[in-house]
């Protein structure tokens, strides 16, 4: 049984209603109740965490050291500028999959750095509401072949 934390940054409790051209109409509940559904089908069990405050989002890694096994994260815009929150994932040692909705690289400039992803096992970008399921699939294969 793997335990994925499945952490959410600044502005992603808005989904549904937000930019909703950019990042589409479902909500974080229904994201969150269809990674759910994907992890009952891998043995898995998700916890989830969105939080607008960095120093929570880190807060909750930390803890997670206890319990679980990796990390799914969209970062939100703090991907572009939080080394604390690099600094926390290559801290707490947990393999990470870094998601975003939205195509990162097809954007502004200032999107297209990532100061997470040197520390994740890699980054999915542009898939919309999948982005989030393809990256629990990679974190679940991942934890699987190396058991
Ligand atoms: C995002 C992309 C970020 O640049 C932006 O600040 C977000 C959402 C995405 O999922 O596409 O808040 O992480």
């Amino acid at each position: 049984m793997a335990n994925i934390l499945v952490l959410h940054g600044p502005n992603l409790n808005l989904l549904g209603t937000r930019e909703p051209e950019v990042y589409g109409r479902q909500t974080l509940e229904e994201i969150n109740e269809v990674l759910n559904e994907l992890a009952a089908g891998r043995q898995a069990a998700l916890r989830f965490f969105q939080s607008n405050h960095e120093g929570a989002l880190i807060d909750a890694m930390h803890e997670a050291r206890g319990w679980a096994n990796g990390l799914l994260i969209n970062p939100g815009a703090l991907t572009h500028t939080s080394i604390a929150l690099r600094d926390a994932i290559a801290a707490v040692g947990l393999p990470a999959v870094e998601v975003h909705l939205s195509n990162i690289y097809a954007r502004e400039p200032f999107r297209h750095h990532s100061v997470l992803a040197p520390v994740c096992l890699g980054q999915i970008s542009g898939f919309g509401r999948r982005s989030y399921t393809l990256g629990l699939l990679a974190l679940l294969d991942h934890l699987q072949e190396n058991k």
